[in-house]
């Protein structure tokens, strides 16, 4: 019988590729398995353990939290904490950075999170997520504050998503590639199921919010009616259309067949005095990160995602990502508009 690949020897092969690793990073990314096998859990159960519903209180963003996103905000932090490797974490569900008890060693990395993505999904038993971003802290500095998060995504470690779908699966990325791995229940362990993924150049998919169209800027809504009118009109091909609402599915989904997902600015966002609905550092820098290892594209429209230098640890920014041909698209679209303006 053949075992395949877990994802702890994964971890292990691709520290070896540095001479002076000193397998911290391995230890850290399997403390953050270990959390996400602890939240796939907790989502499995749902009713069962009492675990859906509101908690009746806000987060940061004046969202009302669910009971799951407290508990994974939670369980990520305990699962982390006491490790050695970090130097302090960053969370959605957390307005301030968090920094580690006192009676715990500091380590090298920061990390960002988004414990439960999609949460408006938790209650109805459809596929939400874990959404990370591991970041070096500043060398010299023990104690981050909020300025030592604020790295541009290009300066990722590495970035992953845990999917809780119809299976568990884990989706990671160190810079070299993209690696799926998906959790086998019968022995706990994530087993390398989809190596080396690849986003198609081209799609007929897209993944939008519709209900929002009449917010959005003309690029968006040129390039969203050429889809519609389909092979009548200039694109002369049929689109199909796909929105989850968790960004976590959505996003995986572009990752096994291609796709081009937007979440764009519009005016409803504007009026809030927001950047974008998604969050830059816990939402769309890691998955840009993934998106372009797959050979995909990931744009506000204007500009790479990954070069954004943030200004906040909640910043949100517009985000059109997937199939670099549509995403491509896209981007001219915005160019035009903004020359002809
Ligand atoms: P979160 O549950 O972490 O707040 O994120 C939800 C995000 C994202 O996952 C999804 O793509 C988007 O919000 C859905 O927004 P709409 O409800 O406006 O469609
Ligand atoms: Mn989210
Ligand atoms: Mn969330």
């Amino acid at each position: 019988m053949h075992i395949g690949t877990s994802i702890t020897q994964y971890i292990i092969e691709e520290e070896r590729r540095y001479s002076d690793a000193t397998g911290d990073f391995t230890s850290l990314l399997n403390d953050i398995v270990i959390a996400c096998k602890v939240i796939s859990n907790a989502v499995n159960h749902g009713r069962l353990a009492g675990v859906l519903g509101s908690a009746d209180t806000e987060n940061v963003q004046g969202e009302t939290q669910k009971k799951l996103d407290v508990i994974s905000n939670e369980l990520f932090l305990e699962c982390n904490e006491w490790t050695g490797h970090l130097a302090a974490m960053a969370s959605e569900e957390m307005e301030e950075v968090y920094q580690l008890p006192e009676q715990y060693p500091r380590g090298r990395y920061l990390l960002v999170f988004d414990p439960l993505d999609g949460s408006s999904n938790i209650d109805v038993n459809i596929s939400v997520g874990t959404i990370f971003s591991i970041l070096r802290c500043p060398q010299g500095t023990t104690d981050p504050t909020e300025a030592d998060f604020l790295q541009p995504g290009t300066q990722q470690v590495c970035a992953g998503y845990a999917l809780y779908g119809s299976a568990t699966m884990m989706v990671l990325t160190t810079g070299h590639g993209v690696n799926g791995f998906t959790l086998d229940q019968s022995i706990g362990e994530f087993t390398l199921t989809h190596p080396g993924m690849e986003i198609p150049a081209d799609t007929r998919e897209f993944a939008i919010n519709m209900s929002n169209m009449r917010f959005w800027e003309p690029p968006m809504k040129r390039y969203i009616e050429e889809c519609l009118v389909g092979r009548d009109g200039p694109r002369g091909v049929d689109f199909n259309m796909r929105w989850v609402a968790s960004m976590v599915a959505d996003v995986h989904r572009i990752l096994c067949r291609g796709g081009i997902f937007m979440y764009p600015m519009d005016a409803k966002i504007e009026a809030k005095g927001q950047g974008g609905k998604l969050r830059l550092l816990y939402e769309a820098n890691p998955m840009s990160f993934i998106v372009e290892q797959a050979g995909g594209l990931s744009s506000t429209g204007r500009r790479r995602i990954l070069e954004v230098q943030p200004e906040a640890l909640h910043q949100r920014i517009p985000v059109i990502l997937g199939s670099r041909h549509e995403v491509g698209r896209v981007v001219d679209y915005h160019t035009e508009a903004a020359e002809t303006a």
